[in-house]
């Protein structure tokens, strides 16, 4: 296993580039299974879980290429309507192939997800979903067996609370049902967008983007499609605070401001000077990062997926912050790690209190999730010395080439084998 080692205390400069979204391309990817023929998907990244993903489709009987950020996928050949365990349980997302298959094929057999080191994390709304849309559902050996012996249906859901890939997984189901399906309470994250767009220039008729109604009247048949991924908001998000922490200035290109407006406003409010054109955003950081309270949300909200890091920066802030997790159950796993480098946090139910400090020290700490373990990343970087973080291949899930981007920022990071 790979380790990172970071010596600290070096501020950022220059320009990078950011990735495509990991949590748009896997959906998109996903979508090819919906019909046959060639599909066009640029700005992909080469990432562990998009790896994961091509892997699962192959496995049922797809073919793929990739030329430079491009890739090209065929589900015409599908042959087997199994995602297995050992796929499924290294990324969750592997379940959106379920609602595709089920949609095209009447049949698909998924093993479930398991537990999740962020918190229980059930598929209840998928399966919901999709039963109320006709299919019948088999839970048996760890898997779900889903089939339809006529077709799916449209349906009425509303989901308890906002679900991204439930939104995701239902989509993909509902545009190849006969009649109309209304998706209440629906995810408005961008990469659900990105989604809605792929799936309407297959032919699908889908009302209501980047609402928390989606209403989607079923195709008798769709065409293959060409879609760009969007730019990642979660790397965005994760270096502009890097740059908090260690100082500097840093200008991120090909991404897009639009889609971080809780991460933005609060940073600014920390005192972080940000700059933003329509695909670029300019950091620099003052003398003084001021403590500022959080609460994550749905999208528009504050991410969960950038809870850890803007908690390292906290961290290093001149006051006491409150940061409330309000989406998964068991997200501060990095505060212990945290509290090897010098943080000062209390856990009290789902908020975190955190006194900031002058000074983070590095340490050896152990990355537990893709972003707790950029946390830890943010806080090596600010840090006095040296940090070790071991068992970043959970890094390598969610960041296309963090090494190098951190070194192209000037930063003394590298990778070694434990
Ligand atoms: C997606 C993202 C993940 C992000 C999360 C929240 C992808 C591949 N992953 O995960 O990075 O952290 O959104 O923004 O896009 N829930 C249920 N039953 C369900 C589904 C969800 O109770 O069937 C609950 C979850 O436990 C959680 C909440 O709904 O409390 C939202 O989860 P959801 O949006 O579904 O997360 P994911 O789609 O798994």
């Amino acid at each position: 296993m790979d380790k990172l080692i970071i010596e600290g205390g070096r501020k950022l400069h220059g320009e990078i580039r950011i990735s495509g979204a990991k949590n748009a391309a896997l959906p998109l990817i996903a979508a090819t299974l919906l019909i046959p023929g060639w599909h066009v998907i640029h700005n992909v990244p080469d990432l562990r879980d998009t790896r994961t993903i091509l892997v699962l489709l192959e496995s049922l009987g797809a073919i793929w290429k990739r030329e430079g950020e491009t890739l090209s996928i065929n589900t015409e050949t599908l042959n087997n309507l199994e995602a297995s365990y050992d796929l499924v349980k290294t990324m969750r997302a592997s379940i959106l192939v379920l609602g595709p298959l089920l949609a095209r094929m009447g049949k698909a057999r998924v093993s479930l997800p398991g537990g999740c080191a962020i918190g229980a994390r059930p598929i209840d709304f998928h399966l919901q979903a999709l039963t109320k849309m006709g299919a019948d559902l088999d839970l048996e050996d760890g898997y779900v067996s889903a089939f339809t012996d006529d077709g799916l249906s449209g349906a009425t859901i509303c989901f308890d609370v906002p679900s991204v890939t439930g939104t995701e997984n239902i989509l993909m189901a509902a545009v190849l049902a006969k009649g109309v399906t209304v998706i209440k309470n629906a995810a408005r994250e961008p990469e659900v967008g990105n989604l809605v767009d792929m799936l309407i220039s297959m032919g699908a008729d889908i009302a209501g983007r980047d609402t928390d109604q989606l209403t989607i009247h079923g195709a008798k048949s769709l065409m293959p499609a060409e879609v760009t991924t969007i730019p990642d908001r979660i790397e965005t998000g994760t270096y502009l605070i890097a740059v908090g922490a260690a100082g500097g200035e840093v200008t991120l290109k090909n991404c897009n401001p639009a889609h971080l407006p809780a991460l933005l406003e609060k940073l600014r409010a920390t005192g972080l000077i940000i700059k933003e054109s329509v695909n670029s955003i300019f950091v620099s950081k003052p003398s003084i990062v001021h403590s500022i309270d959080i609460k994550t949300q749905p999208y528009p909200g504050f991410p969960t997926d950038l809870q850890a890091q803007l908690m390292a920066l906290m961290s290093l802030s001149n006051g006491l912050s409150v940061i409330t997790e309000t989406i998964f159950e068991n997200r501060f796993m990095h505060v212990a790690e945290l509290k090897r480098m010098g943080a000062e946090i209390q856990i009290n139910g789902n908020s975190a209190i955190v006194k900031g400090v002058k000074q983070l020290r590095g340490a050896q700490v152990m990355a537990t999730d893709l972003r707790a373990s950029a946390s830890l990343v943010v806080a090596g970087l600010a840090a006095k010395g040296v940090t070790e973080i071991s068992r970043i291949y959970h890094l390598e899930r969610g960041y296309e080439n963090m090494v190098e981007k951190l070194q192209a920022l000037g930063a003394r990071v590298s990778k070694e084998k434990d």
